[in-house]
Order: structure tokens, then C-alpha cells, then sequence
């Protein structure tokens, strides 16, 4: 039912739901894994506060843009553009942006379901005791032997997106909503206990340091668009994903309120993961730029030398893909509600050809780190930097900039008046100036100042 108060894919029964739900999404890789390496290779202090930045005034606007598209059209992103274009008379173009997003998605998919599969990996590592008492250059050694082995990494990939088709076969709704529930609070409570053994160790207030330092010269048009795409990212933006969700919101919920919750945990959980990896980093005397292999590198070596590290250590990565399932999820969404409508399949049925399909071309991300770690792809290093480099650089910020000229400009004022429970009036053009303008407009900026920059 396009444009009505239900989606034919379920709804979620309340706001609280949709917020963890949301920070389902948000929460995840893009946090653990990746927020603190991004930020190690940018040299720290000031990309933190350029991310932050971007969280707050390109990311919540854009968040928010996402809702009130997805709760308007009540359909798979594309769907949901075609049926606003048609009710609005705009151009059949804006359907790019869900288009784009399908594309995003498959890229994304692929590669975060290998990460994944690293850390369940790690659960097997942890449980077994055999990480206990590790030393650096040994958990560096477990590591790079594991990438060594092709026929490792897809067996975990494999078994990763297994788990996720198993769920996302079964709605987002009611698989979701009940775990989510569960897993989202132990994630935080995880991360505290984390955090006070980080602030025990000699290299706390290094790691603080190098976190939150300002160092203006590490600013390069290229940390701003890396600083950029990571908010994108890890907010889940840009691709559809929180638009498809933003699908499932009952009417009467509050979007401002809740896209600055969800933000708020989003960056608790980023800037808390930061805090424990780089202590670690700064007492063992590791590199802060090594690269996507930082989490797995670290945080072994922190819980083998901690009390009950195998328990917790376990813990840890469980809860970690726990993280990556729910996100891994709502990055197939947007794809599966549209095949699932346009061809009235079942959803069992499709979620198997898409997870197939961005399985294999997760080969790609598989080999990348030891087959093909030579292989350049179009200028980017390999198959994984180039994946990474077309989807957090390229498509999920312009998507997001033209999901908010939509909502900007394309939108009515009225209806976006009416999502946004504002009145006509100083509230409306303030809204309109955020994110009709100074959103898109940073991301313009951004993105032409690191194309010739
Ligand atoms: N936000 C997720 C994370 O941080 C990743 C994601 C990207 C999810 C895009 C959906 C869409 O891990």
C-alpha cells in the first residue's frame, strides 16, 4: 500500500522498536572495525572531530531526510521514489537514488560478510583458550596466517552469510525486533567493561591523546572525505537502508527525537571502540595504521592478557557479529523489499539469489588479502579498497546528497511539514536551509575539493 500508514512488509510495534532497529543497522562493523582503523590512518585527533562533525550536520539531516522519504512512501526505496515522483510530478531520474542504493548495497554486502566472518573466527579463537597469554607478534602471526588461507576466509564468509539469509528470510520485523531487544544492550554493556580495563593500561592516555589531539596538519581533502564516507557508513546512509526501515515507522513517532538517538548511540559506540583499541595499541607498541586488521590484532592481545580473557574475549566477538548481523541485514533490505514487490516473490526464495550473488562477488574481498593482494583494481590497490572506495567515497555520499535535494526541494513543504510535525514557519525554513542546502552543499564541497584537491 504505497503512501498509506502500514507497509506491506510489516511495521515495527513502536518507536523503541524502530530505535533499535535503526541502531541495529547503525551499530556495527562500521564502529568496531572499522571507525578505529580509518582514524588510525588518518593520524587521529582531527579526523575525529571532522567524522564528528559530519555526524552532526550532514549525517542526522540526511538520517532524517531517509525516514521521512521511507515513512511517505511506505515501500522498498525504489518504490517508494517512483510512487513520490508520480504523486509529486517530479523527474523519473530521482529513481536513481534507489538504484544507486541496490548497487551500494551488493558492494557493501560482499565485503562486510567476509569481516564478519573473520570475527566469528575469533569466537572460535577466544573459546578455544588458544589466544590466552599471546604476545603481539604472535597474535599479528595468528592473523596474517588466517589471511593466508583463502579456503579459511570463505568457510567463515560462507557460514556468515548463511546466518544472514537464514534471518533476513524471515522478515526484518519479527527476527529482528526480539533479538535486537537483547543483543544492543549487552553490545553497550560489553563495551563499558571494556573501557575501564583500557583505562587501566599504561597507554590510556596516550590513546586519549591521539584520539581527541587537534593535529590540523593530518587535515587533507582527502581525511575530510575519508571522515565523510565513515559517517555515511556507519550511519548507515545513503544507500536506502534506513529509508527501507524508515518504511516500517508508525505514523506517530517522532523522527527528530529518534534520528538524534540513534545517531548519539551510533557515535557512543565508535568514539567508546576507539578508546579500547588504541590503549592497546599505544601499551604494546603497535602500528596506529595498519589497516583493516586492527581489531583482530588488538583486542586478542588485550583479552589474552586479561582475567577470564577467554570468556569475555568470546564474549566479545560474539557480540560483535551479533552487531554485523543486524547491519549486514538492513544493507540487503532495500534490494530484497524491491524484488519482493515488483515480483510478488517469495522472500525466502530471493533472499537466497541475493545473498548468492554478493557471496560471490565477495570472492573478490576473499582473494584481495592474498590471491589478488597485488591486483590493482581501477587505481585502488585491490578488489576490497576498490569496494570500499566506490561505496563509502563515491555512491553513499552523493546518494545521501540527492536523497536530501528530494527531501529539500522535490518534497512538498507540506508533507515534509507534516512528517516532521512542524508548522509553517521559521521551524520549516530552518529545515529547508539544512537539508535542502547545507548538507548537500557540504557533500558537494567535500567531494570536489578531494577530486582536485
Ligand atoms: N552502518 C553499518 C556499520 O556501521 C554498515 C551499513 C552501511 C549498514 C550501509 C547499512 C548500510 O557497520
Amino acid at each position: 500500500m504505497a503512501g498509506g500508514t502500514e507497509s506491506r512488509h510489516g511495521m515495527w510495534s513502536n518507536r523503541w522498536l524502530f530505535v533499535l532497529a535503526a541502531a541495529g543497522s547503525a551499530v556495527g562493523l562500521g564502529n568496531i572495525w572499522k571507525f578505529p582503523y580509518i582514524v588510525g590512518e588518518n593520524g587521529g585527533g582531527a579526523f575525529v572531530i571532522l567524522y564528528l562533525v559530519c555526524i552532526a550536520l550532514v549525517g542526522v539531516p540526511i538520517m532524517m531526510a531517509e525516514v521521512i522519504i521511507g515513512r511517505e512512501g511506505r515501500q522498498s526505496p525504489i518504490n517508494t521514489m517512483r510512487h513520490l515522483i508520480k504523486q509529486h510530478h517530479r523527474s523519473p531520474a530521482w529513481t536513481l537514488i534507489g538504484w544507486s542504493g541496490v548497487v551500494a548495497g551488493f558492494l557493501i554486502l560482499s565485503y562486510y560478510v567476509v569481516i564478519a566472518g573473520w570475527a566469528l573466527f575469533y569466537i572460535m579463537q577466544m573459546g578455544s583458550g588458544a589466544l590466552e597469554g599471546v604476545s603481539a607478534a604472535e597474535a599479528d602471526h595468528l592473523f596474517s596466517d588466517f589471511l593466508a588461507d583463502p579456503w579459511q576466509l570463505i568457510f567463515w564468509q560462507t557460514l556468515f552469510m548463511a546466518m544472514t539469509v537464514f534471518i533476513i528470510s524471515r522478515g526484518v520485523i519479527g527476527g529482528l525486533e526480539t533479538a535486537v531487544r537483547w543483543f544492543m544492550p549487552a553490545l553497550f554493556l560489553l563495551m563499558v567493561v571494556l573501557l575501564g580495563y583500557a583505562m587501566t593500561l599504561d597507554g590510556w592516555s596516550e590513546g586519549v591523546n591521539f584520539m581527541f589531539r587537534f593535529d590540523f596538519s593530518s587535515i587533507t581533502p582527502d581525511a575530510v572525505l575519508a571522515a565523510m564516507g565513515q559517517a555515511f557508513f556507519t550511519l548507515s546512509l545513503g544507500m536506502g537502508a534506513i529509508m527501507a526501515y524508515g518504511a516500517y515507522v508508525p505514523s506517530s513517532a517522532s523522527i527528530f527525537s529518534t534520528v538524534t538517538i540513534i545517531a548519539l548511540l551510533d557515535t557512543l559506540v565508535a568514539i567508546a571502540a576507539g578508546l579500547v583499541i588504541f590503549p592497546i595499541v599505544f601499551t604494546n607498541g603497535l602500528e596506529t595504521a595498519q589497516g583493516p586488521g586492527l581489531m583482530f590484532v588488538t583486542v586478542p592481545l588485550a583479552f589474552g592478557q586479561m582475567p577470564f580473557g577467554a570468556l569475555f574475549g568470546t564474549i566479545f566477538f560474539l557480540l560483535v557479529s551479533f552487531a554485523a548481523i543486524t547491519s549486514a541485514i538492513s544493507i540487503g533490505e532495500p534490494a530484497l523489499a524491491y524484488v519482493v514487490e515488483e515480483y510478488n516473490a517469495k522472500r525466502s526464495r530471493v533472499a537466497i539469489t541475493l545473498g548468492a550473488i554478493s557471496w560471490v562477488l565477495g570472492l573478490g574481498t576473499v582473494f584481495s588479502f592474498n590471491y589478488w593482494a597485488e591486483v590493482e583494481i581501477l587505481g585502488q590497490p585491490t578488489f576490497f579498497d576498490f569496494a570500499t572506495f566506490v561505496t563509502d567515497k563515491v555512491l553513499l555520499p552523493l546518494g545521501g546528497m540527492f536523497i536530501a535535494l528530494f527531501a529539500g526541494w522535490a518534497l512538498p513543504g507540506t508533507v515534509v511539514g507534516s512528517q516532521l510535525g512542524l508548522k509553517e514557519g521559521p521551524m520549516g525554513i530552518i529545515w529547508k536551509l539544512i537539508c535542502g542546502v547545507l548538507a548537500p552543499a557540504a557533500v558537494l564541497v567535500v567531494f570536489l575539493a578531494s577530486l582536485f584537491g
